[in-house]
């Protein structure tokens, strides 16, 4: 790593934890680049899906995903991931994708496709000159940066998550896609060891926000 001081936030927690939004605030705060890689499993959800491809059958998926051109494009602070050239559109966020993006990111071959690329934001980062990445995901943590220089996990009660959704005005299966991304063999959603376990169930996101931004000022100091 060319900049001794850039640092690594990985933020993990299931679905509608919070995950986002203290992300993007951190980021900010602390000029990271924000790294969201649940958008990265919606996109390839949506394109698969797109090209009728389906997890069931994995000759077709391993074709698919060979062919597959992945690049990075900012959108303020955060990474945006293109497909053959192309950002993601409004659907990833669809009862469609919703319903099969946990299908898809229980496939090795999936996750294997991201691995690189997830890790590749660090030059990213370096290049356009950020202090550090801000990623969130599942398995940042676990598997993407273990020895990343901070490591949140946050929980919330699954009645106030499915809450917060619904206030967004979105329908999501929260409940199904956490059964499916804790039970699944590779890279299940699971707290590591070390790592900063946070419940928010009754805390605002702006304490939730403060306790980690005080554990990162801890080796770097907000602009
Ligand atoms: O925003 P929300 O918490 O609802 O979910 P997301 O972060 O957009 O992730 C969508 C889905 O992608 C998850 O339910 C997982 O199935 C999958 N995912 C994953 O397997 N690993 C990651 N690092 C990030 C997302």
């Amino acid at each position: 790593m060319s900049n001794p001081s850039f640092i690594i936030v990985a933020i993990d927690g299931g679905a509608a934890s919070g995950k986002s939004s203290t992300s993007r605030i951190l980021a900010d705060q602390f000029n990271l680049l924000h790294v969201d890689t649940g958008s990265f499993y919606r996109h390839i959800t949506a394109e698969l899906l797109r090209r009728q491809v389906p997890y069931t059958d994995l000759p077709a998926l391993k074709n698919a995903l060979g062919s597959l051109r992945f690049t990075t494009q900012l959108a303020g602070r955060s990474a945006q991931m293109l497909i053959d050239g192309l950002p993601a559109g409004d659907e990833i966020r669809d009862q469609r994708v919703n319903e099969h993006v946990s299908h898809y990111a229980a496939i090795p071959e999936v996750r294997q496709t991201l691995l690189a690329y997830q890790r590749g934001q660090v030059e990213v980062a370096q290049a356009h000159q950020f202090r550090g990445l801000v990623m969130e995901g599942r398995d940042i943590g676990s598997v993407i940066f273990p020895a990343a220089d901070f490591r949140f996990f946050l929980h919330a009660d699954p009645v106030e998550r499915a809450k917060r959704r619904a206030a967004e005005g979105r329908q999501d299966s929260i409940a199904e896609r956490d059964r499916l991304d804790s039970s699944r063999k590779t890279s299940p959603l699971k707290s590591s060891a070390g790592a900063i376990d946070i419940d928010s169930t009754h805390q605002s996101l702006e304490q939730v926000v403060a306790a980690m931004a005080a554990t990162i000022a801890t080796k770097l100091s907000p602009v």
